[in-house]
């Protein structure tokens, strides 16, 4: 049976709205490099706790965690160049998370684990909103990625320092060392990062990053007064060592 004149523009026009709407779709995925967001099923990795891990060069991946109404970390450094793979999860409600003047908007819906990937070419501060009505604090609930050439690492704030302790804690440092300000075989944290330490050949140091770093690296480079130079060697990586940083800092008071 012949097909109708106008039956076969009407179809020929489909076919023609079809194909040039996935050439803009793969137009947009190659052309434009936008990742259409895509979903991981919750527990393939441990994406329930805030972190950075820095790969090769200026890539980066980041876990967000988002809840209301904020979103950790609340603030993350990167050098001009960066490339982010973001990975984000919501611990209560649906949030949104939404890169303002990039091209990642992800929907952050309980039980999932949103990805999207980001290249920061240009200096500057990006803002993370939440662009899905979430509660009272809604319009409050925001985080910042800076972007600059004056950097050569990143680095971050708003990480909980629940991390750090955990890593303590799973390292075996609370064997040794307390973070209740009693003391133990070696020093307790409480209160120690920033203060001015004496070590046991005289010298006088403070207990900062390059000083933990040292330790941590070479355990038997020095030793507080008062306490045996028995640490020893704990393998942590540089992301780990930052965030037991993050803590110690926080254990001022
Ligand atoms: Cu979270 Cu709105």
């Amino acid at each position: 049976m012949a097909i109708n004149v106008l039956e076969r523009r009407a179809l020929m026009g489909a076919i023609a709205f079809v194909a040039v709407s996935l050439g803009l779709i793969a137009y947009a995925t190659w052309g434009l490099g936008i990742n259409v967001p895509t979903c991981i099923p919750l527990g393939t990795k441990p994406f329930d706790q805030a972190s950075v891990t820095k790969h090769d060069g200026k890539n980066y991946e980041v876990h967000f965690v988002a809840r209301m109404w904020a979103f950790e970390p609340a603030v993350l450094r990167v050098p001009t160049g960066s490339t982010l793979d973001i990975y984000a999860v919501t611990k209560d409600v649906t949030h949104g998370f939404l890169i303002a003047g990039t091209n990642v908007n992800l929907m952050l819906v309980p039980g999932a684990v949103a990805n999207g990937r980001v290249h920061f070419s240009k200096p500057g501060i990006y803002n993370i909103v939440c662009h899905e009505y979430c509660g009272k604090g809604h319009q409050a609930m925001n985080a910042q990625i800076e972007v600059s050439d004056q950097i050569a690492d990143y680095s971050v704030e708003g990480i909980p320092a629940s991390a750090g302790l955990k890593l303590l804690d799973e390292k075996g440092c609370l064997a040794c060392h307390t973070v209740d300000g009693s003391a133990r075989i070696g020093p307790t944290f409480k209160g120690a990062w920033g203060t001015t330490l004496h070590l046991a050949d005289g010298s006088t140091r403070t207990f900062d990053a390059a000083l933990f770093e040292q330790k941590i690296h070479d355990p038997t480079a020095f030793a507080v007064t008062g306490y045996p130079p028995v640490m020893p060697p704990i393998p942590l990586t540089d992301d780990e060592i930052k965030q037991i940083e993050a803590y110690l800092e926080g254990l001022q008071n």
